[in-house]
């Protein structure tokens, strides 16, 4: 299974964002996570479709949209013509998950699944053949530069054994407070999609993403 880097453009300067983007992508970046708040399923705005369409142009690598919003069935076909690739919701902020999940292959992007931390692993079961990726938040949603939750590597475990038991193959991305240094533990339980904001756009982009690359090795 190929391990991931999907580098969360949150913590970038934005006044600088697509040379950002470019530098993270010609380090060796995989992905770009691109996180969509909504102000009602978490406490903060971030930015939405204007943003993701206008840098759009700048790269070829996968756009990892994570959608914090309320009720995600409503905007997946704006998220597809912005240029998302991935289409990762909430859980817990979908009336019917599975209509949403449908949704988003009705457009030909992959589909992922996010439980926060409080959000027991067992919740994703009857979805687990459905999704092309699970997020295990390993923060509790809405804000970069939080600190990880240690039990998180526990939940990861868990899914990769629930995901194995179906016999799938499935990626699991893991989101918040990812930094070189505790990083090993995450992929040591099972996750093989690594998401990291400040660990990557706070200081040198490109040494930063080639020092996570270094350790996923692939
Ligand atoms: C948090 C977001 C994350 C965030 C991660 O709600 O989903 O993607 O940007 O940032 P760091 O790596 O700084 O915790
Ligand atoms: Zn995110």
């Amino acid at each position: 299974m190929m391990n991931i880097l999907s580098p969360s453009i949150l913590s970038a300067d934005f006044s600088k964002l697509g040379e950002q983007i470019k530098e993270a992508d010609q380090a060796g970046a995989q992905y770009i996570h691109i996180d969509v708040m909504d102000g009602m399923f978490v406490p903060s705005i971030s930015y939405g479709m204007p943003v993701i369409k206008s840098v759009r142009g700048v790269t070829s690598k996968t756009f990892d949209v994570h959608l914090m919003i309320m009720d995600p069935i409503r905007y997946v076909k704006d998220f597809v013509d912005s240029g998302a690739d991935i289409i990762t919701f909430h859980l817990e902020a979908a009336q019917d998950p599975k209509a949403v999940i449908d949704e988003i292959h009705k457009y030909g992007k992959k589909a992922g699944i996010s439980i926060k931390p409080g959000t027991d692993a067992s919740a994703l079961d009857e979805y687990l053949d459905m999704v092309d990726m699970i997020l295990v938040m390993t923060v509790e949603p809405g804000f970069g530069g939080q600190k990880l939750i240690p039990e998180c590597a526990h939940k990861v475990r868990t899914v990769r054994g629930m995901l194995e038991a179906k016999k799938l193959k499935t990626d699991i991305e893991v989101d918040g407070g990812i930094y070189v240094e505790n990083v090993s533990q995450l992929l040591e339980a099972g996750a093989n999609v690594i998401v990291s904001g400040s660990g990557v756009f706070k200081g040198d982009i490109q040494y930063n993403v080639k020092r996570f690359l270094d350790i996923l090795g692939n």
